[in-house]
């Protein structure tokens, strides 16, 4: 049976509003990575691992502009932390799912042989750099917080530099835990650090809504001196102590009185000092 007129489709006389569509080709010129691994952890959080531009140099614990096309055509650009180590010949990155949310509404799907967008400039303030030598380092986390120390525990230098390094993890559940809690575990297995590791590493994790064995915000456990006596350590001092905090800007700010109450200066690139803090997100 011949379809009739009004339903054929005649390529030659089509508008160009009705002809079939060409491949889209993205409205950028940015360069692009594809994606190797994908994890999810819980229905807000996972993580991924993709190829590593060769030119891209960066130090432990920058971060990035990535991204994807959107709708429109057009990029969706978010600062992501690099969570593995300068070393690592691929690059791997912990992210939040916001369900509504610009970019991760749409990240959250990628599968490995997909590309992303990915800016090879990196930039940030947890970095070594930015600190003055001390004994005993702090990393501060809550939530993707812990992206950027995923990278600066998987760095030799961190272990070179210091007798004792001290990471806490908080979170509202425990299975928000899980991504940094079996990066800790493995470290004493890695064959570049495994053994730098051995005896310095502390690792306290923290839940504040869902039952687990230590509870509480960090910085009320700081405040109470629980934490202290749980590590069976001094307090913060600004002789030995230094400090990265990565979290919600209520938790920076928070971790910043509580760090300049002890007497630690905040540093910078271009001003080391005690203490560093970078946003895990913005809002
Ligand atoms: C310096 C810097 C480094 C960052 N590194 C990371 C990282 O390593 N991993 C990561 O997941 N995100 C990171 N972010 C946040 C990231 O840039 C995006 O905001 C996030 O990917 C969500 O993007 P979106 O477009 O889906 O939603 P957006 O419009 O960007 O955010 C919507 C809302 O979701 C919430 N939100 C956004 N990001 C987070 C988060 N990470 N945790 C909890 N709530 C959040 C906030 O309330 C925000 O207002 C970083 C942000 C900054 C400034
Ligand atoms: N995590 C979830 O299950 C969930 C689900 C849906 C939506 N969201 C939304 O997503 C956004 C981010 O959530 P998130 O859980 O990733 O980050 P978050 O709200 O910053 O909380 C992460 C952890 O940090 C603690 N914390 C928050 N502010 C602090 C401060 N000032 N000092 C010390 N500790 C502090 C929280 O404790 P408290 O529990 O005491 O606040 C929690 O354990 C929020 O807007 C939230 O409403 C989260």
């Amino acid at each position: 049976m011949v379809a009739p007129m009004d339903e054929m489709t005649d390529i030659a006389t089509m508008s160009p509003d009705t002809a079939p569509e060409a491949p889209k080709r993205p409205a950028h010129n940015l360069p692009t990575e594809t994606v190797t691994q994908v994890r999810h952890y819980t229905d807000r959080l996972f993580s991924f691992r993709t190829t590593r531009p060769r030119s891209l140099r960066f130090r432990s614990g920058e971060f990035v502009m990535i991204g994807l096309v959107g709708d429109n055509g057009r990029p969706i650009l978010r600062a992501y932390s690099i969570a593995s180590p300068a070393w690592d010949e691929e690059l791997e990155f912990y992210s939040i799912k916001v369900q509504d949310g610009p970019l991760t509404s749409k990240l959250q799907h990628i599968q490995p042989g997909d590309e992303i967008i990915l800016k090879p400039k990196p930039v940030g303030t947890l970095v070594h750099d930015a600190l003055l030598p001390g004994k005993r380092l702090w990393f501060f986390a809550t939530g993707t917080g812990f992206a950027p120390y995923a990278s600066l525990l998987r760095e030799p230098q961190t272990w070179e530099d210091y007798d004792e390094v001290i990471i806490t993890h908080t979170c509202r559940d425990v299975a928000e835990l899980t991504y940094g809690r079996e990066l800790v575990e493995a470290l004493p297995d890695d064959p570049l650090i495994g053994e730098m590791v051995a005896g310095k590493l502390r690792y306290y994790p923290t839940t504040t809504r869902e039952e687990s064995p230590k509870m509480g915000r960090i910085t009320t456990l700081i405040e109470s001196g629980e934490l202290f006596a749980d590590l069976g350590i001094p307090p913060l001092d600004p002789k030995s102590d230094r400090a990265m905090v990565c979290g919600s800007l209520a938790f920076n700010l928070d971790m910043k009185a509580i760090l300049e109450g002890a007497g630690l200066r905040e540093g910078a690139n271009s001003e080391p000092a005690e203490f560093v803090i970078e946003k895990a997100f913005v809002g």
